[in-house]
């Protein structure tokens, strides 16, 4: 089941990024977005377990896909897609006319599934993603709905 996130799913979206990103974003940070009109999420949900979720940053007629994972145990099933699928047709609806995001050039799964839905480079940008062993460059995408 797709359901939209609120603040109180604030725990559970950053132990769900903790687990898919390692260094993931604090509750607090998932809460505070949350609070903002400006953010809209879907979370996909088997019972009581949320098994991914995708959370974007919409400015007038532009949207901006924030984070977006899945739990490793459930991945290759077809959540991510669904999850994207659907905030893009809720999108779609409402007054939303570009999608973007910046995702890290070799992260093909991520590639792989944004652009069987549509999505085309628009840009590199380099030494994006920093850690204190390397950097990445990301890939920008777009996709015009
Ligand atoms: C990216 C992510 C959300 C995808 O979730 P998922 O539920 O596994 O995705 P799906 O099962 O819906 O796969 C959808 C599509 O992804 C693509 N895909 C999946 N694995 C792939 C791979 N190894 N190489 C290329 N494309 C791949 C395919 O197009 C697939 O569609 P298909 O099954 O019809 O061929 C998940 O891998 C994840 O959480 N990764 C870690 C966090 C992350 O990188 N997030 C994205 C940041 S921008």
């Amino acid at each position: 089941m797709i359901r939209e996130i609120s603040e109180e799913d604030a725990e559970s979206l950053a132990k769900i990024h903790r687990r898919c990103f390692g260094k993931g974003w604090s509750e607090e940070s998932f809460r505070s977005m949350l609070f903002q009109k400006c953010f809209a999420g879907l979370a996909e949900e088997d019972e009581t377990v949320i098994r991914g979720f995708i959370l974007a940053q919409v400015v007038i007629d532009e949207a901006e896909i924030v984070t977006f994972c899945v739990l490793p145990e459930f991945r290759g099933r077809g959540v991510g897609k669904s999850l994207l699928a659907e905030l893009m047709k809720r999108f779609a609806k409402g007054h939303v006319k570009k999608v973007f995001l910046e995702v890290a050039e070799d992260n093909d799964e991520a590639i792989g599934l944004y652009k069987s839905m549509g999505y085309e480079e628009m840009r590199r940008r380099q030494n994006y993603y920093r850690t204190k062993r390397e950097t990445k460059n990301a890939a920008v995408l777009a996709k015009n709905l």
